[in-house]
């Protein structure tokens, strides 16, 4: 073992992220400078292993988005907690195939004490199964596959033996703000992008739950609802007891994709908002977000475990593999994939590490400091906040003279540099989002990042 290598790139992190948080928060080299320095021909002899981590972390380094910042808000994306990012360390070293007990006993009773304790800070059925997957929009692919064949099931048709050839039609509805992944997750299970019946939202993107109703009566046959907690633009919140009391009234399977808000349920002040959520059949949400685990990392959480194991098992059949004698877990019956990166192992060290309070208090940490950038951006002339901040989203249009400026404001605020965030199209027209998912943001960080954006709406365009 070379372990002067390990300690050099333990070194080497340490190093930066102490220096992060005062670093540009944007990548400083351009996509040339970066091709330059990392497409290199391939060499033929080994080299040095210090040698290779140092020059990668000089020819990476610059071309680093510093999502870790506390003043990043671009997307949503969050940082990762110390006792995380040590504990991705240590996966690493241990290098377990999570996909089953005999190949990592400790990953497989890992997960299985992330899976009750997420059910128990989320407030979500003890029965449910919890898989982890790269991220939500895998976890929303391991949910709908399970409610897709649930729901065929009850038909008569067996998807998991016969497919999808001559299968009875299945009814998707979705809200129109339904996030753009759980399109790609119907299209990869064959039930097609374009086939959703989209029910109408509010003008903060809240899907309508008479508008659901009305739909679900206009026709018979097995149904998939998909409602949303937490819009990718506003965090605004599906009403979900009252969508749950449509799809169930009309027997319809009830996904909620909660990639974020889901976790409003965490904490007992923002918990109202998510009411009724427990009355679902799956929830996706992802672990990369707010839990501010380093990536990737999601959840994919079924009632019906025996529909989630039944559509998503990779175990039937593989006579190689030891069969499962005293109910130990193979993380491969919850997941879609067979062999997996042990991502349990930063997870279970987030949630010990903050524990119940800690992520209530980081979810709440996080809303506090949205609320306090939208009452800065709306005393600033030329910024309009144009969402309610239920959760961590601020979305605001910036104007000069009458004129949408927002591509122009954004562009000098990630060039400045203080502060990181991103673009979105509202209301067919340019606007600016803020995303609060990074243990690290303080107040200080929030009145900086404020005056950085400012600063760039009042500089007239010609001093770029
Ligand atoms: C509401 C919602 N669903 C799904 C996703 C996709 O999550 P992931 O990138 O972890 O697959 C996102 C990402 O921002 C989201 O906001």
């Amino acid at each position: 073992m070379d372990e002067r290598t390990l300690f050099r790139a333990a070194e080497l992190a340490v190093y930066y992220l102490r220096r992060m948080p005062d670093l540009p928060v944007r990548e400083e080299a351009t996509l040339e400078e970066l091709r330059a320095a990392l497409r290199v021909p391939l060499n033929d002899a080994p080299l040095d292993p210090v040698a290779v981590v140092e020059e990668l972390v000089r020819a990476a380094e610059p071309g680093i988005v510093h999502e870790q910042s506390p003043r990043y808000f671009g997307f949503v994306i969050g940082g990762s907690l110390d006792a995380a990012i040590a504990a991705d360390w240590l996966t690493s070293a241990w290098d377990q195939n999570a996909g089953g007990y005999p190949v990592g006993p400790s990953a497989a009773v890992v997960e299985e004490a992330i899976g009750e304790w997420l059910l128990d800070l989320l407030g979500l059925p003890p029965e449910s199964s919890v898989g982890l997957t790269t991220g939500c929009q895998m976890a929303s692919f391991a949910c709908l596959a399970a409610a897709r064949n649930r729901k065929l099931a009850e038909t008569g048709w067996n998807v998991e033996s016969d497919g999808l050839f001559g299968a009875p039609p299945l009814r998707m509805i979705a809200g129109a703000h339904a996030h753009t992944t759980v399109f790609a997750a119907l299209r990869m299970l064959g039930l097609g992008s374009n086939r959703t019946e989209i029910v109408a939202t509010d003008d903060q993107g809240r899907m309508s739950p008479g508008a659901l109703a009305r739909i679900l009566r206009e026709a018979e046959g097995p149904a998939i609802v998909i409602a949303q907690a937490g819009e990718v633009n506003t965090g605004a919140i599906d009403p979900l007891g009252p969508i749950a009391d449509a799809a169930h009234e009309y027997g319809a399977w009830l996904h909620v994709d909660g990639a974020f808000g889901l976790w409003a349920a965490a904490s007992a002040r923002l918990r109202p908002q998510v009411e009724g959520v427990e009355r679902a059949d799956s929830w996706a949400t992802d672990g990369h977000k707010w839990l501010n685990v380093p990536y990737d990392c999601g959840f994919a959480i079924v009632r019906d475990h025996e529909a989630q194991r039944a559509a998503l098992s990779s175990l039937a059949g593989a006579e190689y593999i030891p069969p499962i004698e005293h109910g130990e877990r193979y993380n491969a019956e919850w997941v879609p994939e067979f062999s997996r990166r042990a991502r349990g192992f930063p997870v279970y060290a987030a949630i010990r590490s903050l524990g119940r309070r800690g992520i209530a208090d980081l979810v709440e940490r996080c809303c506090g400091c949205a609320h306090l950038m939208a009452s800065a951006l709306a005393e600033t002339e030329g910024a309009e906040v144009l969402n309610e901040i239920v959760l961590n989203q601020v979305l605001v249009r910036f104007t000069r003279d009458g004129r949408n400026v927002s591509d122009e404001v954004l562009r000098a605020i990630q060039q400045d540099g203080t502060c990181w965030m991103s673009g979105t199209v509202w209301d067919g027209e340019p606007a600016v989002r803020i995303s609060v998912s990074n243990w690290r943001t303080t107040e200080d960080d929030i009145r900086q990042s404020a005056e950085a954006i400012e600063r760039c709406l009042r500089q007239p365009v010609s001093a770029r």
